[in-house]
């Protein structure tokens, strides 16, 4: 079965890795890229987007889109994690190609609505281009097949506050819309992508078979994965944004939870994903107000770390 997606994305080192799968991998048909600021601002987000699949050979339609939260102020780039230029700093080829003509949020309700029941959304960054598509059109939720989310933790704890996990801490509000709006949906947050690692002997064997693109995604991994040696004591990274594909082509490796999330939009919680698991009674309702939604729980790390390997080697 191939798998027609849009890539809404913010790329960011790991997001280059998700990239490159989904430009690669032949059960995916990648429809296009929708740009997001989160770990570069919106525009570097949308040249890096071009790059990569130019350096794949591929002409991908890229639609920009939010520049900041719906809300809230933003906060800086974390160019200590990805670099200022989003891809650790090391020196990249130009860009040929350019934007689409249209915002990120028509983009997708355009081609959602061009194939409905068909197109899986994969979102791996913050999602207020997501939530403008909604408020643009709101039928998309009856006609999108799956939204998939790298976002959010049920029980990990959080990687930017002790609760909060990045892409939903930046965008909150946005998230509390995306994630309630009654589609059907996938969380695959830090409770997985925590477990999983790309080590220095996985990106040797991508590097060797991604040509001119393995070439950016090795020179990249380096300041990343010294990130999480100094952040996590791990030897090697976390590819976050790829579970999210591993998760719509290998579900088999993870296990999930049906229920309802709510997201705290202010506070000290703010970005946390709260989880009441379906048919649980609490001592009031309004956690399980919410449509209901899959969340990831549990993964092989292992196999989902060498399958990202397999897949681009
Ligand atoms: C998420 O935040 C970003 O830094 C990564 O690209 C990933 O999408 C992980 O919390
Ligand atoms: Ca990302």
């Amino acid at each position: 079965m191939t798998h027609p997606i849009i890539f809404d994305t913010d790329p960011g080192i790991d997001d280059a890795q998700a990239i490159a799968i989904a430009l690669r991998h032949p059960e995916i048909e990648l429809l296009g890229m929708t740009t997001t600021y989160g770990n570069v601002d919106v525009e570097t987000a949308t040249h890096n987007a071009l790059l990569l699949a130019e350096l794949a050979g591929q002409r991908i339609p890229v639609a920009q889109g939010a520049a900041q939260p719906m809300v809230k102020e933003r906060h800086p780039p974390p160019a200590h994690i990805h670099g200022a230029n989003g891809l650790g700093d090391i020196a990249l080829p130009p860009v040929q190609g350019r934007a689409e003509g249209v915002s990120a949020a028509q983009f997708i309700v355009d081609t959602v609505n061009a194939r409905p029941g068909e197109v899986t959304l994969v979102a791996v960054g913050p999602v207020g281009n997501l939530a403008a598509a909604l408020q643009l059109d709101p039928g998309i939720i009856d006609r999108v097949k799956r939204v998939v989310i790298m976002g959010g933790s049920i029980r990990e704890g959080g990687n930017v506050s002790p609760v909060a996990e990045a892409n939903m801490f930046n965008d909150p509000d946005a998230a509390a819309r995306v994630l309630t709006a009654g589609w059907p949906l996938t969380l695959v947050g830090l409770d997985v992508t925590h477990r999983c690692v790309l080590t220095d002997a996985h990106m040797a064997r991508i590097e060797a078979g991604q040509g001119a693109l393995g070439q950016v995604l090795a020179g990249s991994f380096g300041f990343y994965r010294d990130f999480y040696r100094e952040a996590l004591g791990i030897d090697g990274c976390c590819p976050h944004d790829s579970c999210a594909l591993a998760w719509l082509l290998r579900p088999e490796l993870f296990t999930t939870a049906r229920g309802h999330l709510t997201v705290a939009t202010e506070g000290d919680a703010e970005g946390q994903t709260i989880f009441a698991p379906e048919g649980r009674g609490f001592i009031e309702a309004r956690w399980s107000r919410t449509p209901l939604v899959d969340v990831c729980l549990g993964v092989d790390g292992a196999a989902v770390s060498d399958w990202i390997a397999d897949t681009l080697a």
